[in-house]
């Protein structure tokens, strides 16, 4: 069945046009800036009408599955949750985001890993999801189990990403230990918390396992043919060595050097969607409006918060100035297109009918009224 969607306000890769966008069998199958006698099925008005978002990094569903310490929920309904939160922040198409490596916070993922994805697989089969659910597997490379938790998931067909990730304290995210310390003593944690927390993240982790594990998982990625993202870079060195193992992403780097350093090598600069809408990353690093500020952002996650991206999109319009073709394409063609989807991300023929409908508020809050996937209405 073919329908007709009106908005003043389609975001096209061409620019922003006033027309209809046709889509059939869940297909974009025109975008007509001009249409004739027009008999619209949808009239969104002054909505803007705007990609379906794809979100290629998320530790939502972890959240979710643990939403308290300690506190276990079970895989399936984690999925439908987190499912639930993303469709209606305009995500059709999420990577959810698992950590390998064995505790974090109270969750242990030695244990925890196999459910989760066990659930949203089953989910997905059970066509109970609104968004489609890839899978981002994150590698801690010093964890001396990080490949007896890889292997069973490397050939899973959902697998979209692999990173590889040293959050060892003293390396690329925390470099700063004595900052680490203020901002956990700032908000709220007694010395004591503090000294367990440092603790806890030395805690099951051999430094001298990094090499030989980012070796491994290099070599699977090439092997299953699954794109590879850096996480944190810091350094010249530690970027020049992301492209030398073939990363397309640079994901999250800690320093503006390293950011440009990537763009000499084409990888993708990715910053999450909270830093930039907080304006400040939570770790003291680079701030993701520098990085847009510097023209050095090519792609926006929503990290932890799955609203911050349609947010981020619109502030890089309204107080950036990007054209809307550009803010838009940080949060769905050009993560789509680094991850090897080719067949979404942007309002064009050819294109899934992934679409948002999003009402602005004066005070530019972007509300997503709207979200359809493959040409139906998910939220
Ligand atoms: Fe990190």
């Amino acid at each position: 069945m073919e329908r007709r969607i009106h908005s003043q306000a389609i975001v096209t890769p061409e620019g922003l046009i006033c027309g209809e966008v046709v889509i059939r069998d869940g297909e974009i199958v025109a975008v007509d800036g001009k249409p004739a006698a027009s008999c619209r099925d949808e009239d969104w008005g002054a909505d803007w009408l705007v990609p379906g978002l794809v979100d290629i990094h998320t530790d939502n569903l972890e959240r979710h599955y643990q939403p308290r310490p300690g506190a276990l929920w079970d895989g399936y309904g984690a999925a439908l949750a987190h499912d639930g939160q993303c469709a209606s922040a305009g995500i059709t198409t999420v990577l959810d985001s698992l950590s390998l490596h064995g505790m974090k916070d109270g969750l242990d993922r030695r244990t925890s890993l196999g459910p989760m994805i066990a659930a949203m697989d089953q989910a997905a089969a059970d066509g109970a999801l609104r968004a489609e659910h890839l899978l981002h597997l994150r590698c801690e490379v010093t964890n001396p189990e990080l490949l007896d938790l890889l292997e069973p998931h490397v050939d899973n067909a959902r697998l979209r990403l692999l990173s590889v990730m040293d959050h060892t304290p003293g390396q690329r995210q925390t470099t700063d230990v004595a900052g680490l310390q203020s901002r956990l003593l700032a908000g709220g944690h007694s010395e004591a918390d503090v000294k367990e927390i440092l603790s806890d993240r030395h805690m099951g982790r051999d430094p001298s396992a990094a090499h030989a594990n980012r070796r491994s998982v290099v070599a699977m990625a090439r092997a299953y043919g699954v794109p590879l993202c850096a996480h944190d870079d810091a350094t010249i060195e530690h970027v020049d060595e992301a492209h030398a193992d073939g990363c397309v992403i640079a994901e999250f780097p800690v320093t503006l050097a390293a950011a440009a350093h990537s763009r000499v090598y084409d990888m993708a600069i990715c910053m999450g969607g909270p830093n930039f809408v907080r304006g400040s990353s939570h770790s003291g690093n680079l701030s993701a409006r520098a990085c847009a500020q510097a023209d050095m952002l090519d792609i926006l996650a929503s990290d932890y918060v799955p609203l911050s991206m349609l947010r981020s999109a619109f502030m890089l319009i309204d107080d950036f100035g990007w054209a809307p073709e550009k803010a838009l394409a940080t949060v769905a063609a050009t993560p789509a297109r680094k991850v090897g989807l080719t067949d979404r991300g942007e309002i064009a023929p050819g294109q899934r009918a992934d679409l948002v409908r999003v009402a602005r508020r004066t005070d530019g809050w972007p509300v997503p009224k709207e979200v359809w996937r493959q040409g139906l209405r998910i939220a």
